[in-house]
């Protein structure tokens, strides 16, 4: 453990996946597709952040709005002495705002990005110098240890933004029982979950009227050409995000009109007319639907908070 300021530092060394190797065989595999980690690079997360804003997107919204209407109740479900655990933190306000009502003494934010890790808790121990802050560069979705002083208390931990959506079900369930392993009994777990609702409602929030989404998405192939050797042009592709009803996502593509070939780090992909990379899905999911997985994982459903129209749903899940 390292001390960066006022932020204790756990570095679990999380291997760095190899862009290359997982591009080269995403284009390669029938039918072509990518990992949606891939478009978290720094443009990639500051258009995800002006996606967060869009008035099509309520996800990001709703989910602040009903954190703010319920974190009383949370609190009291959390416990007073509970320290709080964010997975994949980020800059977000949510999480200040449970800081605010929870007034935890100890907080651990988990990211896999060490600079943007390092940069957002360095921010929180400064705005919060009656916090003990700590930092754990790891892989969530892999085995972590917890540092001792998360052990010997029951933490919350906080996963927000219904990111588990953006795993296959089958992963989803795995994630999940792996944070229960990690997570001492009696545990608290708050996740946010976007839910099902109609289709023009769900296609709308992944085609918004500036094209902020199809920039997201067509940064995948900018970032192919920044960072690796690569003559494919973003331009000739088109973005196409739709409602897959069967499997209850929305499918993000990158589209080629035209017949095309791209050339990757020495090796030939070719693409027929209409041919499309897959890039991204986002699951979505009844409340019913969402706390069967939770419990096949161990996990009990406490409380549920969803907004007024019921597009986003809030669960505090204990270990159990
Ligand atoms: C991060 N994740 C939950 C977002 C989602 O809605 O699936 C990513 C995103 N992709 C397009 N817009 C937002």
């Amino acid at each position: 453990m390292t001390a960066t300021a006022t932020v204790r530092y756990h570095d679990h060394h999380p291997r760095s996946a190899s862009l290359c190797d997982e591009i080269l065989a995403g284009f390669a595999a029938t039918p072509k597709q990518t990992s949606p980690k891939h478009f978290y690079d720094a443009v990639g997360s500051r258009l995800f952040e002006q996606i967060c804003e869009q008035p099509e997107y309520y996800p990001t919204r709703t989910e602040e709005a009903i954190l703010a209407e319920a974190c009383d109740e949370i609190a009291r479900l959390a416990g007073p002495e509970a320290p709080l655990l964010e997975l994949g933190s980020g800059a977000s306000r949510k999480v200040r705002l449970l800081l605010e009502t929870l007034q935890p003494s100890r907080y651990l934010g988990i990211d896999i990005s060490r600079e943007f890790l390092i940069d957002s808790t360095r921010r929180l121990a400064a705005d919060y110098p009656w916090l003990e802050v700590h930092a754990a560069c790891a892989d969530f979705c892999r085995p972590l240890r917890l540092p001792q002083a998360f052990k010997r208390a029951k933490p919350l931990a906080f996963f927000p933004g219904s990111s588990i959506g953006n795993f296959e079900p089958a992963q989803a369930l795995d994630f999940l029982r792996h944070l229960r392993r990690l997570l001492p009994d009696g545990s608290g777990l708050l996740i946010g979950v976007d839910l099902l609702k109609d289709r023009d409602r769900l296609e709308a929030a992944y085609n918004d009227r500036a094209g902020v989404t199809a920039a997201f998405n067509l940064n995948l192939l900018e970032r192919i050409r920044r960072e690796l050797d690569s003559d494919i042009q973003p331009r000739r592709f088109r973005h196409r995000a739709f409602f897959n009803p069967v499997e209850s996502r929305i499918e993000m593509h990158l589209v080629s009109p035209l017949a095309q070939q791209v050339r990757i780090e020495g090796h030939t992909f070719s693409f027929a007319p209409g041919e499309s990379l897959h890039t991204e899905n986002s699951y979505k999911y009844s409340p019913e639907g969402f706390l069967r997985l939770a419990e096949r994982a161990g996990f009990q459903g406490q409380a549920l908070w969803m907004d007024a129209e019921q597009l986003f749903s809030v669960h505090f899940l204990r270990s159990a």
